[in-house]
């Protein structure tokens, strides 16, 4: 058994999971520690047990006594995740478990977390651990088992991880070794074996090679120094490498696969978001959906990474800052959009680019096929010469809302609202409203027009060029789903 068996079996015996950390820390010392304070939790950790030990040294990075882990230490210092100093274990690197859901998926290794005013500074090459843009990433890719997989990026691994429960072969790729080493240690310690990993650009480490599935949470930040921490920064110009991304990944798609990353775009002065988007996923020529989730103007973006690097109080904070905001003025740059991009090669290349700014209905992965799906079809609609044999049904979880003057025989306005997924909202007419009332997926179109214009009494071709007005754009964005095109 290798070092690392026995550490993975250590980990578990203490209960070294996110679950029992959890209750360990309890909420005000969880809270305290994803703002980056550990004092609380070094309060409610000081007891001696295993897994208040493992907290302590793998996730608060603080040194234990060498007693305090009977049986793992050893172990721990073999691996080379531990080092013994005097009767002290200090860690070598960083250790947080991973869940997904409640399910426990592994441990993710990274370098050790620098902490704001811990008078540490980021290595160059500085690998981070599982973040919330991890988790959004992880939150977003589609569901369903998958054949091959390419993380590119992959850091410590914390996407492979994520994976490779479903996943038959994972390829990760990185720039960086020693985010390839760490990974390979994160993989090895979660028992994981079906990943390869190679080093190299972007898609130069699997030129010839396609996938079914590609996640990337690429170094996306956009900055003067373009180089200065590999985690962030991939040294390409402004947003180039999520452009790059875009445009080069259905090369490395099977038809049907799917790539989904994180971005930063650029909002230049002159020059509307969507499109500059808009001509990456056009040179994609696949199905695209770009949501914005934010948008940062300079100011709000540079103080954002450099609090990230830690920088905040330091003497040079001042100078980065102003380098920052003159590097953003010379190019014109009035803000920088944050969001994710879903390519599905083949399909009929419906393009969707859209701002997203309120809570959604996670995880997005569980339906994002749909939603994209969605978007075909509702482009599909108008080219139907006939509609009568197309069946609609309305998508659960639609609530229709009105809202007009107490006593008021007819609403003033009514509202489709989804109470779950994208949670969007149209505002509709009475043709629309009746037709959400009725569409279960049994019948067709043509009859129900019909009854809603008798109805209504409104004269029939005026019901249907309504329907057919408004119908595409209702069906794209997921408030009715074409059972059957008839
Ligand atoms: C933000 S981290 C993402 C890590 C991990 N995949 C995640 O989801 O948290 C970006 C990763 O991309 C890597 N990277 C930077 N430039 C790259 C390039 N040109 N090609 C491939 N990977 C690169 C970095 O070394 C880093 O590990």
């Amino acid at each position: 058994m290798t070092p690392l068996n026995r550490v993975r079996g250590g980990f578990h015996e203490a209960g070294y999971t996110v679950q029992g950390v959890r209750e360990l820390l309890g909420p005000v010392a969880g809270g305290a520690l994803a703002r980056d304070e550990i004092v609380p939790a070094l309060r409610v950790t000081g007891g001696g047990s295993p897994l208040e030990a493992l907290t302590r040294l793998f996730w608060l990075q603080v040194p234990v006594p060498d007693e305090a882990l009977p049986g793992l230490a050893d172990h721990l210092v073999a691996a080379g995740l531990a080092a013994r100093s005097g009767r002290e274990l200090r860690a070598m690197v960083h250790i947080e478990p991973l869940e997904s859901g409640s399910a426990h998926l592994g441990f993710v290794v990274s370098d050790p977390k620098v902490r704001p005013g811990s008078g540490m500074v980021l290595a160059p090459d500085h690998v981070v651990g599982g973040g919330g843009a991890s988790a959004n990433l992880a939150g977003l890719v589609v569901h369903g088992p998958v054949d091959s997989v390419l993380d590119l990026g992959t850091g410590s691994g914390v996407q492979a991880l994520h994976l490779a429960g479903r996943a038959a072969r994972i390829c990760a790729t990185d720039v960086n070794p020693r985010a390839l080493e760490l990974a390979r240690v994160s993989l090895a310690l979660s028992g994981v074996e079906q990943v390869e990993l190679l080093e190299g650009s972007l898609f130069e480490p699997v030129r010839d090679r396609t996938f079914d599935l590609i996640v990337a949470n690429p170094p996306f930040v956009i900055s003067p120094d373009t180089a200065r921490f590999s985690y962030r920064e991939s040294g390409l110009p402004g947003d180039e490498v999520c452009r790059r991304l875009v445009v080069e990944a259905p090369r490395h798609l099977g038809d049907g696969g799917w790539c989904q990353l994180l971005a930063n775009w650029l909002h230049v002065e002159g020059e509307p978001w969507q499109e500059r988007v808009g001509r990456w996923a056009d040179e994609a020529g696949c199905d695209a959906w770009v949501v914005q989730r934010d948008v940062q103007d300079p100011a709000e973006y540079a103080e954002l990474w450099l609090r990230d690097s830690c920088e905040v109080g330091t003497p040079e904070y001042q100078r980065r800052y102003d380098a920052w905001l003159e590097s953003f003025e010379r190019s014109k740059v009035e803000g920088v959009g944050f969001g994710w991009i879903t390519l599905r090669k083949g399909g009929s290349r419906t393009v969707r680019i859209e701002e997203l700014r309120q809570a959604v209905e996670q995880p997005v992965g569980a339906y994002a096929a749909d939603v994209v799906g969605g978007f075909a079809d509702g482009a599909e609609l108008p080219w139907r010469l006939d509609w009568s044999d197309v069946i609609l049904k309305t998508a659960d979880g639609v609530v229709q809302e009105q809202t007009g003057p107490p006593g008021a025989e007819d609403p003033e306005r009514i509202v489709l609202r989804q109470t779950g997924r994208l949670r969007r909202a149209a505002g509709v007419g009475t043709v629309e409203a009746a037709l959400a009332g009725v569409c279960d997926g049994t019948l067709p179109l043509g009859p129900l027009l019909a009854a809603i214009a008798q109805l209504l009494d409104l004269p029939l071709s005026d019901v249907e060029a309504h329907a057919q007005a408004v119908l595409p754009e209702l069906v794209a964005d997921g408030f009715f789903e074409i059972s059957d095109f008839g």
